[in-house]
């Protein structure tokens, strides 16, 4: 039996500049924190960076070229904001916007429809240090950044979103100083997320005055699950879900922060004006995109910092190589549950993916059929969500090519496309052709 797919629902993968363009400084851009990151000793796994990536800033039409042979409709990917704006606000470096635009035009030739990213994590280091997300003007400086693309492009960008997962650039970022900045501190990581809200507002605002087309935002989101049923691991897996799920969603659409994370934060959990949240809630969003990877299952533990829980793995789970549980239901469920709490609204899959130990190319041929299972049953997941009404008009796969898994460099593989790391080869693998298969048929057997 075929599972059909909407018409028009878009194929798509995703990337972002940082993890593959590489030559982050070429043509006159300004370093961003994760160039800076990376070259901090022992921040990152076996001490790599994005110096080179997939070299995709040189083979943009190499990689586009393949995005034709899988015949995607969609490409998502981020825009280098120092590429742009080498002092993140000000003087415009046309090298960096021309190299955006060229990308546009060449997907458009090929009725691929671009959907951009302005922030995948790379902030300007001129703008880091004056105090980057935690300045109260960050929210104007991301505006004006936004406003000079919109003024570029918007004529042929369908769909922007403003920020990947303000989540991670507050947790990783500056709760548990994983990612850049490498921040620790339960004072500054509230801040941080309420500028990044206000952010997304400014942009969206500015967009209503000088845009024609849709705008949103894109949030990571797992369902989260008692480890058992007492009541201690119940009430962990309602903290989980405030913390993880609602901290960005509620402000946006109920035009407040969810109550449990004043008890998180505790003392360092501000008073936060009304009018900064009655903004949010107006500005509002044309769509949301979701990124998807797996479940939290949560168990509670007294003293555990920050929420007295703790995420654990059922011993009988199958993993991806990042240790995160494969579970396709938890994406219908999350899929229901947006449209449930916050309405109706059109809806992207604009991550999901799974990172594997892959054989390595052989003889052209490279057989991943682990990922090959995971993109099939997930999207057997969302095809069951559409049925049962949730508005779900596409799907991006993470991601394109292997690149430079953040903290983690490249050992872990996430692509696709098999990049070699030596030569730079690209080599379609099995769940390529899958995919290829799938878009072909607009739909899955
Ligand atoms: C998401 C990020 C993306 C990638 C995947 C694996 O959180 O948005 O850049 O790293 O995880």
């Amino acid at each position: 039996m075929t599972r059909p797919f909407p018409q028009g629902f878009l194929w798509g993968a995703a990337t972002s500049a940082y993890q593959i363009e590489g030559q982050p400084l070429a043509d006159g851009a300004g370093p961003s924190i994760w160039h800076r990151f990376t070259h901090t000793p022992g921040r990152i796994a076996n001490g790599e960076t994005g110096d080179l990536a997939c070299d995709h800033y040189r083979r943009w039409e190499e990689d586009i070229a393949v995005m034709v042979e899988l015949g995607l409709t969609a490409y998502r990917f981020s825009v280098a904001w120092g590429r742009v704006l080498p002092e993140g606000r000000g003087r415009v470096n046309q090298k960096g916007l021309d190299f955006y635009q060229r990308l546009v035009d060449r997907l458009l030739k090929h009725d691929i429809q671009p959907m951009v990213t302005l922030y995948h994590w790379d902030l300007p280091t001129a703008l880091h240090d004056r105090g980057g997300w935690l300045n109260p003007d960050s929210p104007a400086w991301f505006a004006e950044y936004a406003q000079v693309l919109f003024r570029a492009m918007d004529d042929r960008v369908p769909r922007w979103i403003t920020l990947n997962e303000p989540w991670v650039v507050t947790v990783p970022g500056y709760l548990d100083g994983e990612m850049a900045p490498g921040h620790r501190d339960p004072f500054e990581a509230p801040r941080v997320a309420h500028h990044l809200l206000l952010a997304h507002a400014e942009a969206v605002v500015a967009y209503r005055a000088m845009g024609r087309q849709q705008i949103g935002l894109a949030v990571n989101l797992e369902p989260q699950h008692p480890a058992s049923d007492t009541p201690e691991n119940q009430a962990a897996a309602v903290r989980r879900d405030a913390f993880i799920n609602r901290w960005f969603l509620d402000p946006l659409f109920l035009g407040r922060y969810p109550a449990e994370l004043a008890c998180i934060f505790a003392d360092a959990w501000p008073t936060w004006s009304d009018s900064d949240l009655a903004r949010i809630h107006t500005a509002g969003t044309d769509f949301i995109g979701v990124n998807y990877y797996s479940r939290g299952l949560v168990q509670s533990v007294p003293g555990a910092w920050p929420l007295g829980a703790i995420r654990v793995t059922p011993t009988d789970a199958r993993c991806t190589s990042m240790g995160w549980e494969i579970y396709p239901a938890g994406l219908t469920e999350t899929l229901l549950w947006l449209t449930d709490r916050y309405g109706n609204l059109p809806l992207y899959l604009t991550e999901n993916g799974a990172a594997c130990d892959d054989p390595p190319p052989l003889d052209g041929q490279v057989s991943d059929l682990d990922r090959v299972d995971y993109l099939r049953t997930h999207l057997l997941a969302a095809h069951t969500a559409i049925e049962q009404g949730v508005n779900l008009r596409g799907y991006f796969f993470w991601s394109l090519l292997d690149n430079f898994e953040w903290a983690q460099g490249y050992a872990k593989r996430f692509g696709l496309i098999h990049v070699d790391p030596l030569t730079q080869a690209r080599t379609l693998k099995a769940s390529a052709r899958c995919y290829r298969e799938i878009i072909r048929t607009n739909g899955i057997v």
